[in-house]
Formats: C-alpha cells, structure tokens, sequence
C-alpha cells in the first residue's frame, strides 16, 4: 500500500515538471488571440441578448466584455508596436459605455446604434494593426444552440 502511494506521488512530481529537470513549468499567458476569440463570443452574445431585448442577460455580457477589454488593456499594452492599451481605453470603453446607457433605458434603438459604433471601433483596431483582414459584425443567427437569448418572464 505504502509502496503504490509512494510511486503515485512519483508520478505526480515527474507529471508536474516540463522541460529540464527541476526548472517549474511557466505559468500559461494566454496571447492577444485567445483573449479576442473570448471577446469575440462576448461581443456575440451582447448582440443577440440585446435585439432579443433580454437586457438582463446584455447588461451582463456587456459587463463581461468591458472587464476583458479591461483585462486585455492592462496585460497587453503593447502588441507588436501596436498601442493596444492606450486604443482600448481610447474607443472601446466609451463605446461600451454608450451601450451600457442604452441598456440601462432598455433602448433598442440605442442599443443597435451605440452596437455598431463599437463594432466599428473593433474593426477600426483591426485595421491599425495590420489585421484589416479580420472583420466583425452583428451575427445574423446564433452559434450557440444550447444557450436561450430570450428574455426570462418575470
Ligand atoms: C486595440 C486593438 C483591438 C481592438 C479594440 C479589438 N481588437 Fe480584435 N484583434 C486585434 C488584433 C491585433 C488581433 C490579431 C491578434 C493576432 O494576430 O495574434 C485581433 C483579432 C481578433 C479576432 C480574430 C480571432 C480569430 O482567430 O479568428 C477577432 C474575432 C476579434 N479580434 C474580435 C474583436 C472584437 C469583437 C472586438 C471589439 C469588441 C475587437 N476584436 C477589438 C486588436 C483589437
């Protein structure tokens, strides 16, 4: 019994340790691409929150989406001599916070306009760094099946 313990834990450390023997494994740092694709599902679901007007479920998307792009401002400032840090907090934020307003008076038509400013704003990024070729948009149709963006009956 002591002997099956003892090689389990064996097994533990050497499953722990990557590279050379006795150097800790790094932490994970997601790149600027992991985190767009997380502020790409965000931004989708902002959407189709807000024109189901299910403005509980859009408050907290928007929410989510504004502490990412916080998140992102402060952990990538920089990205291949790309002012990352300085154009969130430049455009996105104050487009976000047009958002939040329109939500807060349950506006759909401000909602739809203060959308596309930060869509805009998105793809104007894009454009600055180079990726002109990645385009974002309103999503016509939902690619989460499994998930309800109708608002709840009270
Ligand atoms: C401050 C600049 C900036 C802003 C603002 C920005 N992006 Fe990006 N985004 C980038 C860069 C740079 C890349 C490419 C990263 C790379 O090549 O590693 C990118 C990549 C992407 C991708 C491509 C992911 C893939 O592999 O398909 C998507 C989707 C995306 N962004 C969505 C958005 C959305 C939605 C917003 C707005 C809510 C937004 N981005 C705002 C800079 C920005």
């Amino acid at each position: 019994m002591r002997q099956i313990a003892l090689a389990l834990l064996t097994g533990l450390t050497i499953a722990s340790t990557t590279g050379a023997v006795g150097e800790p494994a790094k932490p994970y740092e997601p790149g600027l691409v992991e985190y767009m694709m997380t502020v790409q599902t965000h931004h989708t679901k902002l959407w189709l929150a807000g024109n189901a007007r299910n403005w509980d479920l859009a408050d907290y998307q928007l929410d989510e989406l504004k502490e990412l792009m916080e998140d992102i401002a402060k952990r990538i400032p920089v990205y291949k001599d790309v002012p990352v840090g300085s154009m969130i907090e430049a455009v996105s934020m104050s487009n976000i916070g047009d958002i939040e307003v329109a939500i807060k008076a349950r506006n759909p038509k401000g909602f739809a306009s203060a959308f596309d400013k930060l869509t805009a704003a998105c793809n104007a990024c894009h454009v600055t760094a180079k990726r002109a070729f990645i385009v974002v948009q309103r999503p016509a149709t939902s690619p989460f099946p499994n998930q309800s963006f109708a608002p709840k009956r009270k």
